[in-house]
């Protein structure tokens, strides 16, 4: 009897404790990281949050061949690049070689009879050749025969990349930490555009350009943001372009793959492993584009007396002209749902990141820095020698500078600033020794 009483207690305790602990779940999403970088903005709900750890996985998942991964790729997962060997998820690349993306062309037309010094920061669209059918714009490092040739028949060989000889131009780009994307992508066109009228008014020779695109499938024109020459007007198509480009896995915003042979096909002998095209339906594209909407801007690094000296004379040297400190997120800021019906998209709005201060230090403009940093290839609207302002937000986590993270040295980053920002590096350069060094500590405080 009393047994009995004691089953039917623990059973209905059972009950209870597992129908509390859904309910709970509901409310309550253990999230230590919030705020924190790496971890999700803050403000997010239940729900938001337990997709945002869900969909984490996707980004740290190392796709497989049956996945579609290759034929020719640089890595296996977006973890890879950005954040692996490092702290955090999400964050900057750990060298400026494995987990860089090499990009390669050739001039073509009349540009190209000129002596490279004359063009190099003038190259647009038109005047360069992306040697489509050596594997490029993009250096494919790994191949899936070489790294897995256990799943092939053998003599079954998909070519690396070559690049072919008299090749111009090669370009490194840095893999920057992923931190804040979903403020930057929350920020309204207008308001990036207001950034040339502002910059008109200031200092006319500083004025940068809007990197424009069509963005005919989600909602029309829309100012390029992402990317060293804001070259992707939205995380969904950058996405899916390194999807493609750096993983081989296309989906139907990029569908094409890469190939080094001639036939620009696949080799058959693949065709028994690899999944047919587009490799993903978009379901994981979707996934990776909400997770990187969440992600946390980077905390401020310490404010002392000696940082806040050198935010003056970060301002009176004109440093905040493109280094826009402050802008802000639209009204209403949707992100796609990580369980839309692919490759259907199903919005959700997030009210974390609407009306939100976006620090960035940046006014996601181009502007053209002069021919040592020039790399010869042009992207969407930026010329050769156009680049992004790079947002200054985390720089105390940062390990390399520039585009192609060619310095470690802060100081160097700014000595490096030609074309228009020529002047107000020189005028760095004639600072007295101590509020140099206010600067740098204002810079290592963001
Ligand atoms: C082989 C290394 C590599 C892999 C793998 C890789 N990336 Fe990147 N990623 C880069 C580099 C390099 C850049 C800088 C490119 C540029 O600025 O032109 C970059 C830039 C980005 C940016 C733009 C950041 C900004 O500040 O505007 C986003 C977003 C991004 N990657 C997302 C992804 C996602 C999502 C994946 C996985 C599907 C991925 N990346 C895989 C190397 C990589
Ligand atoms: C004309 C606009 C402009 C002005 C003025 C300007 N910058 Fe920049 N800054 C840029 C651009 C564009 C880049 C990216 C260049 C590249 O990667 O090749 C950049 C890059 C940087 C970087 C490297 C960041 C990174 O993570 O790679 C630092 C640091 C920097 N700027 C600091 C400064 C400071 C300090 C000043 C004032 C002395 C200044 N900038 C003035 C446009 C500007």
């Amino acid at each position: 009897m009393g047994k009995k009483v004691w089953v039917t207690n623990a059973a209905a305790a059972a009950v209870l404790g597992i129908a509390g602990f859904f309910v709970l779940s509901q409310f309550y999403v253990f999230a230590p990281d919030v705020g924190q970088p790496g971890g999700p903005v803050k403000g997010l709900n239940a729900e938001q949050l337990r997709l945002f750890y869900n969909t984490k996985e996707v980004f740290k998942h190392d796709f497989t061949v049956e996945e579609g991964l290759g034929p020719i790729y640089d890595a296996r997962s977006c973890y890879e690049c950005h954040g692996k060997s490092t702290r955090y998820v999400g964050g900057e690349g750990r060298d400026t070689t494995s987990t860089s993306v090499i990009r390669m062309g050739n001039r073509i037309g009349l540009k190209s009879r000129k002596p490279i010094q004359e063009v190099i920061d003038n190259i647009t669209q038109d005047d360069w050749d992306r040697l489509w059918e050596a594997g490029g714009p993009i250096i494919g490092r790994k191949s899936i025969t070489a790294e897995f040739p256990e799943k092939f028949p053998i003599g079954c060989v998909a070519e690396l990349t070559i690049v072919p000889p008299g090749t111009e131009f090669i370009g490194i780009r840095h893999a920057g930490p992923l931190f804040g994307m979903g403020l930057i992508e929350g920020i309204a066109n207008a308001d990036i555009a207001q950034n040339v009228f502002k910059e008109l008014s200031i200092n006319t020779k500083l004025v940068g350009r809007i990197n424009g695109q069509s963005d005919l499938l989600l909602d029309g024109p829309r100012v390029g943001r992402f990317g060293a020459k804001c070259q992707f007007p939205n995380l969904l198509h950058f996405t899916s372009a390194a999807f493609e480009g750096e993983m081989g896995i296309t989906t139907h915003l990029t569908p094409f793959e890469r190939f080094s042979n001639s036939e620009r096909q696949y080799p058959p002998c693949l065709s028994s492993v690899v999944p047919p095209e587009p490799n993903d339906d978009g379901t994981n594209l979707i996934k990776l584009t909400y997770y990187q909407s969440l992600l946390a801007p980077p905390p401020r690094g310490p404010i002392t007396q000696q940082s806040q000296h050198g935010e003056k004379t970060f301002d009176k040297l004109q440093c905040s002209v493109c280094h826009t400190p402050i802008m802000y997120t639209a009204p209403l800021v949707k992100v796609p749902h990580p369980n839309s019906p692919a490759p259907r998209l199903w919005w959700m709005e997030v009210k974390a990141l609407e009306n939100q201060p976006v620090r960035a230090y940046s006014d996601f403009l181009v502007h053209p820095m002069g021919r040592e940093l020039a790399d010869g290839l042009s992207q969407n609207g930026a010329k050769s020698g156009e680049w992004r302002t790079t947002p200054l937000w985390g720089l105390h986590m940062r390990r390399f500078y520039m585009h192609d993270g060619r310095t470690k040295d802060l100081g160097e980053a700014i000595t490096l600033h030609g074309g228009q920002a020529a002047e107000v590096a020189a005028n760095y350069k004639k600072l007295p020794q101590q509020d140099k060094e206010d600067l740098l500590a204002f810079l290592k405080s963001l």
